[in-house]
């Protein structure tokens, strides 16, 4: 017969309470968590953990900031986030099947402070969030190499349209706005976005963007020019 105390012993929490309860999961470990395909999709495709961990940190991590993670896949990294913050994360997802995937763990788990939207980040208001998160989401439009899957239609076109879509909609947010991009985003952010922190993690940099008074960030030239 099967001693339920011991048992429960035996089998290591899930990844989710383990990161809730302050300690780290390997990615090999946490992508047990999606389906096969999702799983194989990860170490290309979704933020590893450890840099989740910074991207959520640097975001904000208060109970009033609002996340978007734009094209986020089955959730990896709002899963991560909100397990880690006390913020709340939104992810946007134009391939129903990541969405209806991401759904699936969250209800499977409980996960409160995590959700889900089908649709082209396009059509979305950005100004219901605070921060935003941006892991080279484009990217596929203009390598066949990294491509996901056929179930959206791809190209330079996209890749143009959705990076100058990105621009106007950071340019729009107001003062305080947050944007921590990880391999960029493939443009140049707006005026008034300052680089606070530029990390060297994983295989490329995690940069922190925040906008800010253009007047405190005058070259000083130009306010010495005032007073002659
Ligand atoms: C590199 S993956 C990043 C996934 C997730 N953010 C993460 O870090 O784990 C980029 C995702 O963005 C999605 N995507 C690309 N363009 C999009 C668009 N215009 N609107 C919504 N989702 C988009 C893709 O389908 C893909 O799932």
């Amino acid at each position: 017969m099967i001693d339920a105390s011991q048992h429960q012993e035996e089998f290591p929490p899930d990844s989710l309470t383990t990161l809730r309860h302050g300690h780290s999961v390997s990615d090999e470990k946490f992508d047990r968590i999606f389906s096969g395909n999702s799983r194989s999709l990860s170490s290309r495709h979704w933020t590893p953990m450890k840099v989740a961990l910074w991207a959520a940190k640097l975001l904000g991590t208060g109970p009033d900031v609002r996340v978007l993670d734009v094209g986020c896949g089955p959730g990896k990294f709002c899963f991560i986030g909100e397990a880690t913050t006390s913020a709340s994360y939104f992810g946007i997802e134009q391939r129903l099947h990541f969405v209806e995937e991401a759904e699936r763990i969250r209800l499977a788990h409980n996960i409160s402070r995590a959700n889900f939207i089908h649709g082209n980040m396009i059509d979305l208001d950005w100004r219901d969030f605070h921060a935003f998160y941006l892991f080279n989401p484009f990217l596929e439009n203009v390598t066949g190499l990294a491509r996901i899957d056929q179930t959206v239609a791809l190209s330079l076109e996209h890749y143009n349209t959705y990076v100058d879509c990105v621009v106007e909609k950071l340019r729009a947010m107001p003062l305080g706005t947050r944007v921590v991009t990880y391999h960029g985003f493939g443009g140049a952010m707006p005026e008034g976005y300052i680089m606070r922190q530029k990390k060297a993690i994983g295989t490329a940099y995690l940069d922190l963007w925040v906008k800010e008074d253009s007047a405190l960030h005058e070259p000083l030239q130009k306010i010495l020019d005032r007073f002659e």
